[in-house]
Formats: structure tokens, sequence, C-alpha cells
């Protein structure tokens, strides 16, 4: 009985070594595999068997099949490879298809123009967390517990004294209890207002907030900054206009215009026929916020500006629904 499967294993591994087809590889698997193969008729004809010799024959029919099942698998893989490389279907010559490549998305583009602007003003980048403290969010940018003023920059609270930050501003306080004046940095960053979604906010958004301390900084500073970082950023007939506004943190404060980079101020429907956008938010930092991080508001002063990303992308490019920078669809993300 167990010479019978040697031999079946002998005759098969010789016949599958010389196999040249997978059409022949497939038939010899059925001739010894199959239904009604070799081995299967092996395994059949051992009930006739005395009861003694039983076992050891199912041993070696069992241990045949496992060997020819692998000897199969093996001589499929040859085959193929074969008819492969010297088939029609493969030409080896031609270039590979390239793997799509993907690429920096738009706000991240945006978010690094920015900063490479105010870099060339000698600006360096501040960093400060996003789960923050009541503290730099709103105290120390004077905004007192109570205050009606902390409605515009409402958060998300994890508890009494913990929320998520709401505006960049935080990183000023950060900035200022870890230097001294001169000061120059911007914090790009993200922030989260309990907003409800349509296509122009997002609950979560990104701001780069600037900040400069020195003494003898004046308002001529900040608009000079201002008007290059403008120009620089749409293009360079830009003109910026300070509106008289309120934040708590600066005094006197502004919001700033530029000139409607569509229409370049001649008016059109993305400036509602004024000829001007809003693009930020500025202003001399108040002397309270130099009194929260113990600075001498006699002797320093200093300006802040702070921007939404979102916002400024999509006035340079001309995108309509904030909520597009979210979606991940790759047809909106590819254009940029
Ligand atoms: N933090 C303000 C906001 O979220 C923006 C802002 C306004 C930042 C004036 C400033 C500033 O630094 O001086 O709307």
């Amino acid at each position: 009985m167990s010479e019978r499967a040697e031999e079946i294993l002998c005759e098969a591994r010789e016949l599958l070594s010389r196999a040249a087809a997978s059409q022949e590889v497939e038939r010899l698997r059925v001739r010894y595999l199959g239904r009604k193969g070799a081995i299967a008729e092996l395994l059949a004809s051992i009930p006739n068997l005395p009861a003694e010799q039983r076992p050891a024959a199912g041993k070696a029919a069992n241990r045949v099949k496992a060997e020819l099942t692998s000897l199969v698998e093996e001589a499929a893989g040859r085959v193929a490879q074969r008819e492969v490389a010297g088939g029609a279907t493969f030409d080896p010559t031609l270039p590979g298809r390239r793997p799509p490549l993907g690429h920096v998305h738009p706000l991240a583009q945006v978010l690094e123009e920015i900063v490479d602007t105010f870099r060339t003003l000698g600006f360096s980048v501040a960093e400060g967390p996003e789960v923050e403290l009541d503290w730099y969010n709103f105290e120390a940018l004077n905004i007192p517990p109570d205050h009606p003023s902390r409605d515009d920059f409402d958060t998300f609270y994890v508890d009494e004294r913990v929320l998520l930050r709401s505006q960049t501003s935080t990183v000023q306080i950060r900035t200022m209890e870890r230097l001294r004046p001169p000061i120059r940095v911007i914090a790009p960053g993200r922030c989260f207002r309990p907003d409800t979604e349509d296509a122009r906010h997002t609950a979560m958004f990104h701001q780069v907030e600037g900040l400069l301390v020195d003494e003898g900084v004046n308002l001529g500073d900040l608009k000079a900054v201002l008007h290059l970082f403008a120009r620089e950023f749409f293009h360079q007939e830009t003109e910026v206009r300070f509106r008289p506004s309120f934040f708590p943190f600066t005094e006197p404060s502004a919001e700033v215009d530029c000139t409607c980079p569509v229409c370049h101020g001649d008016g059109c429907t993305t400036c509602s026929y004024s000829g001007w956008l809003e693009i930020l938010g500025a202003g001399m930092v108040d002397p309270n916020v130099f009194d929260a991080v113990g600075y001498d508001s006699e002797k320093y002063t200093g300006f802040a500006f702070g921007m939404g990303v979102e916002r400024l992308a999509m006035l340079k490019y001309r995108i309509n629904d904030i909520r597009l920078f979210y979606q991940g669809d790759v047809r909106f993300l590819r254009q940029f």
C-alpha cells in the first residue's frame, strides 16, 4: 500500500517537473488529486485492507497527498511566471505605472506662504497648545470672567479652567511670559469655536497671530508691516485701510481691509461692490496685557494682529465654501 503511494509520488514528481504549460499542470493535478484521481482511489481502497494495516496506509496516503499538493502549486507558479514573461500580455519595455503623488494641502500652502512673508521681515515662529488654560485664552488678554467680550471668542470647555483655544492670541501671552523684548513672532495654528457649520464657518479653523514688542513701536509700524504683507500675499498694487474696531487686548484696535484682489477695488460680487475686503484684526497691545505678563507698559509698546488662514485662502483662490478644505475631495484639492 505505501509502496503504491511512493510510486504515485515518484511518477507525479517527474511529470510535474517536465510540465511546461498551465493546462498541463492542471491536468496532472486532476489526475493525481482530483475527485477520481490516484490519491482518492488509494484512500478509497483503505477499508478493504486488513484492519492492522489501515492506520499505516492512511498515514502514507495523506503524507503523499500533502506532498503532491505542494508539488502542484510549485509547478503552477513556475509555469505561470514563464508564461507571463514570455507571453504577449506583458511588455517589459513599457514604462512603469506612476503611483499617484499627493501634494501639499492648499491651506498648508497658504500657511507656509504667510509664514515665509513674515520670516523675510524678521519674524520667527512661535507655538502654543491647542488645549489651553482660561488664563491664556481670556484673562491675560484683558477678557475678565463674565465680561461680555468673551462671547466673541466663545469656545469648547474641557472643564472650568481648561478649554480649546478660540484664537491664537494665546501665543502672545505665552511668548511674552517666556521672553523679554524686543519680540517679533508670528504664531500659526488651529483654533476652535462652537460655530454651526456653513459656507463660512467650521468649528475648527486656522489663524496666524503676529506680535511685535519693543521700545517706541507705533501704529505706523503696524500699517507698514501689514501693507507689505498684503502686497506680497495678493499683488503689488494692493492697498490697505484701517477701520476703528474693538478687541479687548489692543487699544486702539482696527479691522484691516485690503483692496479686493478680484476687481482691484473697482467693485464686484466678491467685495459686494465696495472695492474692499476685511482680511484681519489688529491693534496696539493694550497696557493691561503687558501688566498681565509683567512687562513695563511705560517703557514698551507693541502691535498685534490676527488673521484667518481659511479666509485668506478663500479670497486668494476665490473659494466660496470653507467646508471644501475639509472634505478631502481630490477633485477640489488637485487644483492647487
Ligand atoms: N484674536 C482675534 C480673533 O480671533 C483676532 C485679532 C484681532 C488678533 C486683533 C490680534 C489683534 O492679535 O490685535 O478674532
